[in-house]
C-alpha cells in the first residue's frame, strides 16, 4: 500500500533498530524527538498521529498530551510499563506492542541465565582465564537438572520457560494472579511459598504498580541459601536493595539477571561475584527477533494509518 507521507507523521521518541528506522522513514514522514530543538519540537507536535518508542520507555500522560493530535503509541517490545495506558486510552490514543514473537528468546536466555549462575559458567571462564585450573582442579557448582522451579507469572513466557525447564526434568511450580486453565504445574498463590518450595525461582510477571518490589526481603528469604533467582521480567519487579543485602549476606545462593532497577546502572555489588551473572536487558536481542519485533511495530502502525484494525493492540 502506498500512504500519503505528508498526512502520516511518526515522531521516533526512543531508540528503534535502524532498520525499522529506514522502513518508516521510506513509508511515512519520521521525526526523532531526540534531535529536535524545543521550538521543532513544538512546531512539529500537532502533526504527529503516531508515536514511536520502546520497551522501556517512559510515556507519561503529560508526554502524551504534548501531541494533541496523536492517535497511536507503537511500542517496540512486549511491556509496556513505562507507558501510562490508561491515560492514553482516556486521551483517545491506541498502544499497541510486540508479543507473542519475543517469547522463545526471552525464555531462552531466562534459561541460560538459570544455568549460567547455577553452573557458575561465567565464573569458570574466569577461572580458566587466570590459570586457575591447573592450580585448583575441579569446580563445584550447583545441579539444575531434577531441581524445583517456582515460575513467578505463567503468561506466554513463563509456559515458554517451563516447556524448557520439563526438557531438564524439574519439578514446576508457580504463582500468578489466579490458577492458569489447563496449566498441568502446582499453583501456590502466594510468592514467598513458592519461592520456599523452589530451588530456582525465575520472575517473569509484568512490569507496573502491580508487580513493583514483589520480590522483596521475605521472597529472598523464602527462597533461602540454597535458592538462585533469576529475573528477565523489569528491575521495578525485584527490591534491588534487598537484593543486593540477600547476595552479600550469603541468604540466597546467586541471581542471573537481565533487568535492573535503574538500566542501565548495575548495582557494583552485583558485579564480579562467582554467583551473579548479570546481561544488558537483552533477552529479546536476537537479529531475528528485533526484526520480527520491528515487522510487527511497522504493521500496526501501516494498519493504523490504512484504517485497518491493529495486529497487537493493548487493552487499556
Ligand atoms: C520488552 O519487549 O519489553 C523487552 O524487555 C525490551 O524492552
Amino acid at each position: 500500500m502506498i500512504f500519503d507521507k505528508a498526512k502520516c507523521t511518526v515522531m521516533k521518541a526512543a531508540y528503534l533498530p535502524p532498520a525499522l528506522v529506514a522502513r518508516l522513514d521510506e513509508t511515512f514522514t519520521l521525526h526523532d524527538w531526540d534531535v529536535l530543538s524545543p521550538a521543532e519540537r513544538e512546531r512539529l507536535a500537532p502533526e504527529v498521529r503516531v508515536l514511536a518508542v520502546n520497551g522501556e520507555s517512559v510515556v507519561t500522560d503529560d508526554f502524551i498530551a504534548a501531541f494533541p493530535n496523536l492517535e497511536l503509541i507503537a511500542d517496540f517490545g512486549v511491556g509496556y510499563d513505562g507507558i501510562d495506558v490508561a491515560a492514553a486510552g482516556r486521551r483517545g490514543v491506541a498502544v499497541t506492542n510486540t508479543p507473542g514473537v519475543l517469547t522463545d528468546d526471552v525464555a531462552d536466555l531466562a534459561f541460560g541465565l538459570l544455568l549460567a549462575t547455577a553452573r557458575q559458567i561465567v565464573d569458570a571462564q574466569r577461572f580458566v582465564e587466570r590459570g586457575d585450573w591447573a592450580k585448583a582442579g575441579y569446580m563445584w557448582t550447583k545441579k539444575v537438572s531434577g531441581g524445583r522451579l517456582g515460575i513467578a507469572g505463567m503468561g506466554r513466557i513463563g509456559q515458554a520457560v517451563a516447556r524448557r525447564a520439563a526438557g531438564f526434568d524439574m519439578e514446576i511450580a508457580y504463582t500468578d494472579q489466579q490458577p492458569v486453565d489447563g496449566c498441568p504445574y502446582c499453583y501456590l498463590p502466594d510468592l514467598a511459598s513458592l519461592a520456599a518450595a523452589s530451588d530456582f525461582l525465575i520472575v517473569c510477571v509484568n512490569g507496573g504498580d502491580k508487580t513493583r518490589g514483589m520480590v522483596n526481603a521475605t521472597v529472598l528469604e523464602a527462597l533461602g541459601s540454597d535458592g538462585v533467582l533469576v529475573n528477565i521480567a523489569r528491575g521495578t519487579v525485584v527490591d534491588e536493595a534487598a537484593l543486593v543485602a540477600a547476595i552479600e549476606a550469603g541468604t540466597i545462593a546467586g541471581a542471573g539477571l537481565d533487568v535492573f532497577e535503574h538500566e542501565p546502572a548495575v548495582p557494583a555489588a552485583l558485579q564480579g561475584r562467582p554467583n551473579v551473572v548479570v546481561t544488558p536487558h537483552m533477552a529479546s536481542a536476537t537479529h531475528a527477533t528485533r526484526k520480527a519485533m520491528g515487522d510487527l511495530v511497522f504493521d500496526n502502525i501501516a494498519a493504523h494509518f490504512a484504517g485497518e484494525p491493529l495486529k497487537t493492540p493493548v487493552k487499556p
